[in-house]
């Protein structure tokens, strides 16, 4: 029996499991290091039955009538607001991410703009490079104590959680809003605008979905201090890009580290490049080399369960099994 064909959208992934798919499919990798268009994606996928895909791409109906082969499809990601999830289970094609393994990866880069955003430490780096750094002068280049501060958490997923338990070495009081509204050890449900208005640092950990699609915005952002820190490694379109900049620039809140965007890559003309007070990264939230590896790992176990007919053990559509 002929072997079922597999895509994927990027080339050379890290890590053993690609060889497991090799085992009982033909691969095809797009060869490229810059992602397919969506006209070179549709050439890709032709009469492929599996597809190993980034968030970049999107999955909707008219991706899915050019593929009518497909049977099964995972991402690179644990996010999946580029599938159409109601076009896959009316297609009865089951979907796939990659949870769990990348929580801690994501947490430690939080971590890493919370500090940074803080403490002005791109911002210092560069005036440094630039032979700005002049004297020993007392008050230079004065930033926010990380320690000992209040940190508001919007969204207590897995990430969410893994930020939470980092926060206790930084003797911090920590409060998250979530839709659940429960509290553990770590962190202590708070309604939305209360954690706005306490937190000296906030930090977004939700998915994207039709409700939390642009959830911080003028209003939210009037809400926090003066003096917030305001972070986001989850999607760029939970945020008005607009309004933050807005923010950013007016003193509303003091900085933000970004490493998610409404466009992504971020445009060179983008006006959050102008900002001083902004540290900006290129949404690399899980790239750690072993992460990246376990990713690959668990979208080829999703697609080959697939195409054996078994249920993938991460569905984001569970509906295709009912
Ligand atoms: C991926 C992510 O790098 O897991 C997610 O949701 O945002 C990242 O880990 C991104 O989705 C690319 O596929």
């Amino acid at each position: 029996m002929a072997r079922p064909r597999v895509a994927i959208t990027r080339p050379a992934l890290p890590g053993e499991a690609i060889r497991r798919l090799a085992d009982v499919a033909v691969v095809r990798e797009w060869e490229s290091r810059r992602p397919p268009t969506r006209a070179e994606l549709t050439r890709l996928v032709s009469g492929i039955e599996g597809l190993i895909c980034m968030s970049s791409e999107r999955i909707d109906e008219e991706f899915l009538s050019t593929c009518p082969t497909l049977r099964v499809v995972s991402n690179l990601g644990v996010g999946f607001d580029n599938f159409d999830i109601g076009a896959l289970t009316r297609r009865r094609i089951p979907a796939g991410n990659t949870p769990g393994v990348l929580a801690e990866t994501t947490a430690d880069l939080a971590w890493a703009l919370i500090l940074a955003a803080a403490r002005r430490v791109t911002e210092a780096e560069r005036v440094l490079r630039a032979g700005g750094w002049k004297s020993m002068d007392f008050d230079f280049m004065l930033g926010t104590d990380v320690f000992g501060a209040t940190l508001g958490i919007f969204g207590y997923g897995a990430i969410g959680k893994a930020v939470a338990r980092r926060a206790q070495g930084f003797g911090m009081r920590v409060n998250h809003y979530s839709r659940t509204k429960s509290s553990d050890g770590f962190s202590t449900w708070t309604p939305l605008s209360t954690l706005l208005a306490m937190s000296d640092i906030v930090t977004v950990h939700v998915p994207l979905t039709p409700e939390t699609r642009q959830a911080m915005g003028q209003r939210e952002f009037e809400q926090m201090k003066r003096s917030a820190i305001f972070v986001n490694t989850s999607r760029g379109a939970v945020v008005d890009q607009t309004a933050l900049v807005r923010a950013l620039r007016s003193g509303v809140i003091r900085a933000a580290g970004l490493d998610v965007y409404e466009q992504e890559p971020l445009s060179p003309e983008d006006p959050l490049l102008e900002l001083h007070n902004c540290v900006l990264l290129p949404h690399i939230g899980s790239a750690s080399a072993s992460t990246r590896s376990r990713m690959v790992d668990l979208a080829v176990s999703n697609v080959v369960a697939g195409l054996k007919g078994e249920t993938l053990p991460h569905c984001v559509n569970p509906d295709v099994y009912s």
